[in-house]
């Protein structure tokens, strides 16, 4: 059944709040573990939606699946399947990232080109053009990329742009290579590194990853072993609370966080008037008394400012003081949000990947429709500082990247309820 959010605005979120595993990396990981026949147990597993389809990709392929809370046992000892049908990929971009694994173990692969949330053009070139410098031949037809290869070769793979997905679905591939693979131009996410964390802890031999320079040596499938491991906290989640506390003049403590995957986002919000201070090696506190001073943000790869905070960080500027000039660079459709903001007073100016925020006074409830997941968290960072009452339709979104989203932000003080969208409602028959 469908749901919304109703939100009564205007108070300061206070307190101590607790972040999750991060989405972004553990699909990946979940990815990864079809690499080896051992067992594989993930704990600090965030409990999304996007967790759930991942569940059920590699769980179509023949790993077996369980999961007690935030703990997700995997084993992947002999694969049924190497092919990751439309049904379920076209839910989920990151189910692309098993294309790599399938690969590597099995040396063939049928994948279908992928979903996700619906922000640009998000190719997948790169992937193949790595790929196929390992070795696979690679058709795409109807939909699906086949990806066949008698022995996978380390090579050498200079990526155009560092693409994160790419560099993920190369290092699984590359795992099992014959010869070493290096990277170039790679992605430097802190999901990346936690990749080549997770692959070292099964046997993998992962260096530089972090970096622009990532080499895999290769290694024989019976090096590869079983592992527990505890996934990376969730610096995207992490950043929303931030900016959910700087935007309502709160005073908010992040604990299970780690600060240096912030440092884009801190150096922001200092620059905005927040005060930041590091409570112990993974809390961190936020204070903001005062209303926010404008700032201006240009997206760009880690360790730039996120793609995936600019409709946050744009919701948090839409009552600071002053200009802001917002340029998006990753993704050609993400400013999804600005119509919703106006709806609810702010005053921004689109003029092509650019933006313009001339700070008001605050915001005023209405009704509004999340679009994607991170312009579903701009709508609850402006309503969670509006006066009145915001509605928040299309919640399906929300639950892809934000674990208990509303206990969590109640907590913190805020009034939120999730409630059903009643039968028959004009709310309902727009959906
Ligand atoms: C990951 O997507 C994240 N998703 C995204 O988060 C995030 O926005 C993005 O990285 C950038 O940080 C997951 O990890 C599941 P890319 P990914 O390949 O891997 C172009 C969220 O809200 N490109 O780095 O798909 C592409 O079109 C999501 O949690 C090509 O042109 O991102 C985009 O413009 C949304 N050809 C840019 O590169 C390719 O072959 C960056 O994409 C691959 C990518």
């Amino acid at each position: 059944m469908a749901e919304k959010f109703v939100i009564h605005g205007g108070q300061p979120l206070r307190g101590d709040v607790a972040i999750s595993g991060a989405k972004n990396s553990v699909l990946k990981l979940m990815a990864a573990s079809l690499l080896t026949p051992a067992e594989i147990i993930l704990n600090n597993v965030p409990s999304l939606s996007d967790v759930d389809v991942m569940k059920d990709v590699i769980a179509y392929l023949g790993c077996e699946v369980s999961q007690n809370d935030n703990t997700v046992q995997l084993r992947a000892r002999e694969l049924t399947s190497v092919e990751a049908p439309y049904e379920l990929v076209s839910k989920m971009r990151a189910s692309f990232t098993v294309l790599g694994a399938l690969l590597g173990r099995c040396g063939e692969a049928k994948v279908s080109l992928p979903g996700g949330c619906s922000i640009g053009k998000r190719g997948v070139d790169l992937h193949v053009k790595g790929l196929e410098a390992l070795g696979a031949e690679i058709e795409i037809n109807h939909g699906y990329v086949s990806a066949k290869a008698k022995a996978l070769t380390g090579a050498e793979i200079l990526l155009d742009i560092p693409s994160v997905g790419a560099t993920e679905n190369i290092m699984l591939a590359a795992v099992l290579a014959k010869g070493s693979t290096v990277i170039s131009n790679a992605a430097q996410e802190p999901e990346i590194l936690d990749l080549a964390n997770f692959l070292n802890t099964l046997g993998a031999d992962v260096n530089g990853a972090g970096t622009t320079e990532i080499v895999i040596n290769g290694v024989k499938p019976e090096s590869l072993t079983g592992a527990t491991y505890s996934v990376v906290p969730d610096r995207i989640e992490a950043s929303t609370y931030l900016m959910a506390a700087v935007a309502t003049h709160g005073d908010v403590t992040l604990h299970n966080v780690f600060a240096t995957h912030l440092s884009p986002i801190i150096y922001k919000l200092q620059e905005v008037g927040a005060e930041i201070t590091t409570v112990s090696p993974n809390s961190l506190r936020v204070q903001c008394p005062e209303r926010p001073k404008a700032t201006n943000i240009v997206t760009l790869p880690y360790p730039g400012f996120p793609t995936d905070l600019q409709a946050p960080m744009m919701a948090l500027l839409t009552t600071a003081e002053g200009v802001s000039i917002i340029k998006e660079t990753i993704y050609e459709n993400r400013f999804k949000q600005i119509g919703e903001l106006k709806r609810m007073g702010a005053e921004i100016q689109q003029e092509g990947n650019v933006a313009v925020v001339t700070g008001v006074e605050a915001l005023s409830g209405a009704q509004v429709r999340a679009s994607d997941l991170r312009a579903g968290a701009a709508l609850v960072i402006a309503g969670l500082q509006a006066h009145g009452t915001t509605e928040i339709l299309d919640l399906h979104h929300l639950d892809r990247g934000y674990e208990a989203l509303v206990p969590k932000l109640n907590s913190l003080g805020a009034d939120m309820i999730r409630v059903p969208v009643e039968e028959d409602s004009p709310e309902k028959a727009a959906i």
